[in-house]
């Protein structure tokens, strides 16, 4: 790299800096996953990042990278094995066993990851809940909620793309513990900094899955350098 593209680098890492406002630095706790180590997660998000990029272009892109994550979030999945017949002789071959897992999305954006998790488990339940934040004081307002029978038994995957202040899951964890859920999961694509942190105080016991983490929250509560509202460009609103 040349020295003017370093220079390049710095000037656009100050001006992220000079957009966040101020909060001490978090490090993930064990049960906190940042996938951000992984090429084909970080190559697929920066493309999600770009402001040009067109509403189905971010859906699909919000499927790969939910998929991506879910490989690492469902390693722990328990199998059973089972005799099935390839085209060549008999052989033991594994399905997930156990009570049919939950994914729950947070309506609206929750709802773009919702496919993927589907696709490679097609026999999870869906609970759903809706919630939005309100855009002056940024608190969580839950309109609609609708979970499976039996949920307090089963393993619950929580979806939402954006972690900002923390403000929704926390409230979404809340609702589900209150139902009796106990092995909770939260998988989001980009988490800020005060997102982790409230959900690492509040729920030590949730497995938290994190594509990236970015810098921090601009003044209005908006991810920096995040990728803009994300069920605005996931259902073209804006
Ligand atoms: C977004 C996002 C999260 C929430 C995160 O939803 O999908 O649910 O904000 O912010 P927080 O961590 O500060 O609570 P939004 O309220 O924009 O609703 P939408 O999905 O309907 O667009
Ligand atoms: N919700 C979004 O969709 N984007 C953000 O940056 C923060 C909250």
């Amino acid at each position: 790299m040349t020295k003017s593209e370093i220079k390049v680098l710095e000037e656009v890492l100050k001006h992220e800096q000079s957009l966040c406002v101020p909060y001490p630095s978090v490090r993930p706790t064990h049960t906190t996953h940042v996938l951000s180590w992984h090429p084909l997660l970080m190559h697929k998000i920066t493309e999600m990042r770009k402001k040009d990029t067109d509403s189905s272009t971010f859906r699909k892109l919000v499927e790969e990278v939910t998929t991506l994550i879910c490989c690492e979030a469902m390693q722990h999945l328990e199998l059973e094995e089972y005799v099935v017949e390839t085209p060549i002789c008999k052989t033991i071959g594994k399905r997930i066993s156990g009570k049919k897992l939950v994914v729950v999305p947070i309506l609206r954006a929750g709802l773009g990851m919702e496919n993927a998790v589907k696709a490679v488990v097609p026999k999870s339940r869906t609970g759903i809940i809706g919630m939005y934040r309100d855009e002056k004081t940024l608190e969580p307002h839950v309109y609609f909620e609708k979970q499976p029978n039996g949920i307090s038994e089963r393993e619950i995957f929580i979806l939402d793309p954006m972690l900002a202040t923390g403000g929704s899951a926390d409230a979404a964890i809340k609702l589900l513990k209150e139902k009796g859920c106990k092995k909770i999961s939260f998988i989001c694509i980009i988490a800020a900094p005060q997102g982790m942190d409230l959900l690492q105080k509040n729920h030590p016991d949730v497995e938290l899955y994190i594509g990236c983490l970015d810098k921090g929250l601009n003044k209005d509560g908006y991810i920096v350098p995040g990728l803009g509202d994300a069920g605005d460009r996931i259902f073209g609103t804006k």
